[in-house]
């Protein structure tokens, strides 16, 4: 499948479209480089562009002929949404929107979008599953629900694309498609793909058993179909210790107690708040490897290409960790000891955040793999191996 990436350059954009491309599908990512890091591209053809630029998404489905989109590009920094909402609203909601218009013209029709357990507020459920109520605390996760609205409303339309014809469509793309690795890649993957087979076959648009090289285009007239994949703590880097975590401010938990353990007690963690009505008084989180949140992104491609009905999925482990769990264990994995000192609790953040994934699990025969040991050790030889992120190397 032909298939764009926004933010594809970001942190988890770049593990989703290595797994992607691993899977053999052709990928090309889109991207302003705000955040994102061109060698996290990985050689894949990069479109840089603004997503709130008509003009240039419209150009990026010229030049890719993408079917089908994960979108990833969006600001996410909880405290910063706060201060700035209107920065929130226009990069999530109204570049969402207008990457939803460029879809619709291009005919493309099946979107995978980056959602988040912000979305859910501050639950007051040890596990959370789709069902619980969505009360965001935050304009962060407020922007991510709204385009979740969005998606659903586009997804009940009889027809959500204005493409032309789609033998026209697969011209133009073909011709403007440069041949990539991945495509000789695709019709390996593919033919494992059975369910695939049989769901081109019961949609009419194909044999089972025939070659994915010569699958017809996903392009053309039709509903929206869309699986919004709520993310808990995103953790962890790729086992081939190329691409990782890199954002201009860190905030997140793991990246600050490796750069702790890194630093030799210089720069000792802070561990914000530590009386949560939690069992040892930290917060208590659901951290999920990067790798297996990108494999669960390639499954929900597949499970729209096949027909599968719209619907917004968890993906967590379903095994909550409080920051003094996460600093035991990152001890352990790195052997080092480092400081860390109590401070005041940051605002807007849950008590407990732990997902329930059944959903993801029955839908899209996902299941993460890595524990929170895994998680630790791929982000230590990340961060070891690149202190100053890509900009080391
Ligand atoms: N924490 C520290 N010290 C640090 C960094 C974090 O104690 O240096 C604490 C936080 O206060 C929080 C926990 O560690 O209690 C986890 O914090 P992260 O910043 O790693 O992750 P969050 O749970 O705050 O954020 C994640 C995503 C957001 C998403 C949010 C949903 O990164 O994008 O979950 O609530 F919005």
């Amino acid at each position: 499948m032909k298939v764009l990436v926004t933010g594809g350059a970001g942190y988890v954009g770049s593990h989703v479209a290595w797994a992607l491309r691993e899977a053999g599908h052709d990928v090309f990512i889109f991207d302003d480089l705000s955040e994102g890091h061109r060698p996290a591209a990985g050689g894949m053809p990069l479109v840089e562009g603004d997503l709130l630029s008509s003009e240039d998404l419209g150009r990026a489905f010229k030049r890719t002929g993408a079917e089908a989109v994960i979108h990833m590009a969006a600001k996410c920094l909880v405290e910063e949404s706060v201060r700035e909402p209107a920065l929130y609203w226009r990069i999530n909601v109204a570049g969402s929107l207008r990457l939803l218009a460029a879809m619709q013209r291009a005919g493309a029709r099946l979107i995978v979008f980056s959602s988040s357990a912000a979305t859910y507020g501050q639950p007051d459920r040890e596990v959370i599953d789709e069902a619980a109520p969505k009360a965001p605390c935050n304009p962060y996760g407020t922007t991510k629900l709204v385009f979740e609205q969005a998606l659903i409303d586009h997804a009940a339309a009889p027809v959500f694309t204005t493409a032309p014809a789609p033998a026209a469509n697969d011209k133009a793309a073909a011709a403007a498609t440069k041949p990539s690795a991945a495509k000789r890649a695709h019709g390996k993957a593919a033919g494992k793909g059975k369910d695939k087979d049989k769901a081109k076959a019961r949609d009419g648009k194909g044999e089972p058993g025939e070659s994915v090289d010569a699958a017809p285009s996903l392009l053309g007239p039709g509903r929206l179909g869309y699986v919004a994949l709520r993310y808990f703590n995103a953790a962890g880097a790729h086992s081939s210790g190329k691409i990782g975590e890199d954002h201009p401010v860190e905030t997140h938990l793991i990246p600050n107690l490796l750069r702790a353990a890194l630093s030799g007690g210089a720069r000792p963690l802070k561990i914000f708040g530590s009386d949560y009505p939690t069992p040892d008084g930290t917060a208590v989180r659901d951290y999920v490897h990067v790798e297996d949140l990108a494999s669960a992104h390639v499954k929900a491609l597949e499970y729209l290409a096949r027909g599968g009905e719209s619907a917004s999925m968890n993906l967590g482990t379903g095994r909550g960790s409080s920051i003094l769990e996460v600093l035991e264990a990152a001890k352990k994995v790195t052997g080092r000891d480092f400081p860390a000192e109590r401070a005041p609790r940051r605002a807007g953040d849950p008590a407990r955040l732990v997902a329930s994934n059944a959903l993801a699990s029955e839908r899209l025969g996902w299941r993460p793999e890595r524990t929170l040991e895994d998680i630790i050790a791929s982000a230590w030889k990340w961060h070891s191996e690149h202190p100053k992120g890509y900009a080391g190397k």
